[in-house]
């Protein structure tokens, strides 16, 4: 079996201490063939990237987005560089930010190039099949918006049609996000062409996401 990639997407929520806490409570084991991926607020990744560290647990982090310039006369943005030493892996196009941050395709373009320029993987947000995905991207979630936090999640086999087309236009990897619960998880995993999911609300709560990584 393909190793499945479980992303939680934290979006804006958690503190330092809440966030220490649902560290604690996870309960995974090192399972070879699933990788973890926390994105967390920002602020967050210092502390548990530490954490993480020091006590050993098997999962990574990412960022829910990633600046599209590497450095330099940008007030409020990250540097790149500085970013990528806690991270494996960005959200890119997420439609929260599409339609809430007003990202259009040439930044989302830029913002990919930057993600690996830097040793970062971009895990490229799309909700709808003609979305067009920029060159470079190996990940691709796809989420519709009907979908995300609504508690009806796309039908399994619309997703698994959709992994397959999106394979043979190139994606390496498609995951599917949007109502994801450890009930539902296994339909989409069970299916070969779709290698993860992307967790939202149910991944805030350490229990129902030690679930979904268990059912995967
Ligand atoms: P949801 O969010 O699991 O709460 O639907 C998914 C997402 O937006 O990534």
């Amino acid at each position: 079996m393909t190793e499945k990639i479980i992303v939680a997407n934290w979006k804006q929520n958690m503190n330092l201490e809440a966030s220490l806490a649902w560290l604690n409570k996870l309960e995974i084991a090192d399972f070879k063939d699933k990788k973890i991926v926390l994105c967390p607020p920002l602020l967050l990744l210092f502390h548990l990237k530490e954490k993480i560290d020091s006590i050993g647990l098997p999962i990574v982090l990412g960022a829910q987005d990633f600046p599209r310039w590497e450095s330099g006369s940008h007030t409020g943005e990250i540097p790149a560089e500085l970013l990528a030493g806690y991270i494996e892996y960005a959200l890119v196009g997420h439609s929260e930010r599409r339609l809430g941050n007003g990202e259009r395709e040439d930044v989302l373009v830029e913002k990919v190039r930057v993600a690996k320029a830097n040793g970062v993987e971009p895990i490229f947000c799309i909700s709808e099949s003609q979305q067009s995905i920029p060159d470079g991207v190996q990940i691709v979630a796809y989420e519709p918006i009907s979908a995300i936090g609504t508690g009806e999640s796309e039908s399994p086999t619309k997703v698994y049609d959709l992994a397959r087309e999106l394979k043979t236009d190139g994606a390496e990897k498609v995951l599917y996000g949007g109502s994801v619960t450890p009930e539902n998880v296994n339909e989409f995993t069970s299916k070969d062409s779709i290698d993860g999911v992307l967790v939202g609300k149910a991944s805030l709560d350490p229990v129902s996401f030690s679930q979904i990584v268990r059912n995967v």
